[in-house]
């Protein structure tokens, strides 16, 4: 190609404003449409958004409470493998009629060794085992909130110890439960080895959450980033997780093609790789990485992305997504598209989803709820958190991330540092985005997130058109307010 030929045969890489959806004929109520979609090959989500892996948007307690509204968060890496490792497991534990990754202890433990081990696991009570798992005891709390630091826990421990066994029904469990006044049940077999553990809360929770997405334990479904170059550490969070998401920012690379290979090989949890952004990147990912369970799409379209300022290279999230649908069309692909980057609220998302994605993925938006990790500070009045890019000075500082972007680019940040504003529980934030998405749908007149990838039409809008179709000409409360 001739190097003019490039501005004639350049593409159009729009982005999400500028683009609006046309509404169409329609049969159904916004109230009726499904936003239920596969996140990838094997698990379906009850909602179409996903948080993003990192450091000020999903630890364990946003993963649980977006799982327990019907979504999913992907664990960040920037931490050791055990300590992500610690976060899936808080996942895996959160809702189960029965834990079975028990925590128990020694009868020759101190009340200090058990004092640690609660605060480390966020737990109250642990069985008492020897030779094997064998139950010599249960002990909780109450049994050591006065006691000597140097105690054993033989001496502190209850040892006629109430048990269940595999057959247990929840009905059963919850008699004796009540008939005992106790916590916990610990689940033994014919050896008296402990194989699980039902607990009053987890029992107090059930019901609690119906759009939950759960693996077939019940037990919530957990998915973590990984660099693809780690696979000691998908190896160990293998046990734990459903998902595996390929953390780095141009995937499209010999060596994390080959990485992932070996990963895909020695695990198995569904693998989701990204991030990707042309069709030709999921061409290669679909011959070339046998059974890819999902595809997480958007380069450079990030909040807190300075990518594509520092390098000029980029496939914004539309453009990425509408692209790699035609590949996975083509190639008569079963695998979904989780569009990542610039998505700021529903309207974006159902912009994605027309375009062939199956899911949003969201740092942004998240970043800004309860349960996210980031600090809470007040400015001028208002409450904010504190939201930053994994490819910023501060996020590299942890080093584990420092993989993410590739070799001469390790001086240079591809992300800034700042503060969204704070949003309130992340259940109120799904309500709103799917009241959000449900409307568009009625718009567009498709009953459910397939029907749009096949019903749904758009329209350019120019950059003075943006501006009509923005509130405008009226003065708002806040300014300040980006719209
Ligand atoms: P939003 O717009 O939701 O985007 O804030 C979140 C997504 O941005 C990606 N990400 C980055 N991209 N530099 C980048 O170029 C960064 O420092 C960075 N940190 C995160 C990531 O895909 C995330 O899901």
């Amino acid at each position: 190609m001739g190097f003019r030929e490039k501005f004639e045969k350049a593409e159009q890489a729009l982005t999400f404003n500028d683009v609006i959806l046309l509404p169409g004929w329609t049969t159904i109520e916004p109230s009726e449409a499904s936003v239920s979609t596969r996140v990838t090959r094997n698990i379906t989500l009850n909602v179409p958004f996903i948080s993003s892996p990192m450091d000020t948007v999903t630890e364990s307690e946003m993963a649980i409470a977006l799982s327990r509204q019907g979504g999913l968060g992907v664990l960040h890496r920037n931490c050791s493998a055990d300590e992500e490792v610690d976060m899936a497991r808080a996942v895996k534990r959160a809702e189960a009629l029965i834990i079975r990754d028990v925590v128990t202890v020694g009868p020759e433990s101190t009340v200090e060794d058990l004092l640690k081990l609660m605060d480390e696991h966020h737990i109250k009570g642990f069985p008492v085992v020897e030779n094997g798992d064998r139950l010599v005891g249960i002990v909780t709390g109450r049994d050591v909130r006065l006691a000597d630091n140097k105690l054993k826990v033989k001496d502190v421990m209850t040892k006629e110890v109430v048990t269940g066994t595999e057959e247990t029904s929840l009905e059963e469990a919850k008699r004796v439960l009540h008939e005992h006044r106790i916590e916990k049940l610990p689940i033994v077999d014919s050896d008296g080895r402990v194989k699980g553990l039902i607990t009053m809360k987890d029992i107090g929770l059930k019901g609690t959450y119906p759009d939950a997405v759960r693996d077939e334990e019940g037990r919530l479904i957990c998915a973590a980033a990984v660099s693809p170059f780690d696979i000691d550490r998908a190896k160990k969070l293998d046990r734990f997780v459903d998902i595996i998401v390929t953390d780095v920012a141009h995937f499209h690379n010999k060596n994390c093609f080959e990485a992932t290979k070996k990963m895909m090989k020695a695990i198995s949890a569904e693998v989701v790789v990204g991030n990707i952004g042309t069709y030709q990147a999921a061409e290669d990912c679909l011959t070339k990485l046998d059974g890819v369970a999902g595809l997480r799409v958007g380069i450079g379209s990030g909040s807190i992305c300075s990518t594509s300022i520092v390098t000029r290279a980029g496939a914004p999230t539309l453009y990425a997504t509408s692209s790699i649908a035609d590949a996975v069309k083509d190639y008569k692909a079963d695998v979904p598209i989780i569009a990542d980057g610039g998505l700021r609220n529903p309207g974006d998302i159902a912009l994605a989803l027309s375009v062939g994605a199956s899911c949003g993925m969201m740092g942004n938006v998240f970043a800004g709820c309860s349960e996210s990790p980031g600090r809470l500070v007040a400015m001028e009045g208002r409450y904010y958190k504190e939201y930053y890019g994994m490819g910023s000075a501060r996020a590299r500082k942890k080093r584990f991330i420092q993989d993410r972007y590739s070799q001469p680019s390790k001086a240079v940040s591809e992300g800034v540092e700042g503060w969204v504003p704070y949003r309130g529980p992340v259940g109120d934030i799904v309500s709103e985005f799917v009241g959000g998405l449900k409307a568009a749908m009625g718009y567009i007149g498709a009953s459910a997130i397939p029907e749009m990838w096949e019903k749904s039409r758009l329209a350019l809008v120019t950059e003075r058109g943006f501006h009509e179709i923005a509130p405008h000409d009226i003065m708002l409360p806040g300014a300040n307010r980006s719209t």
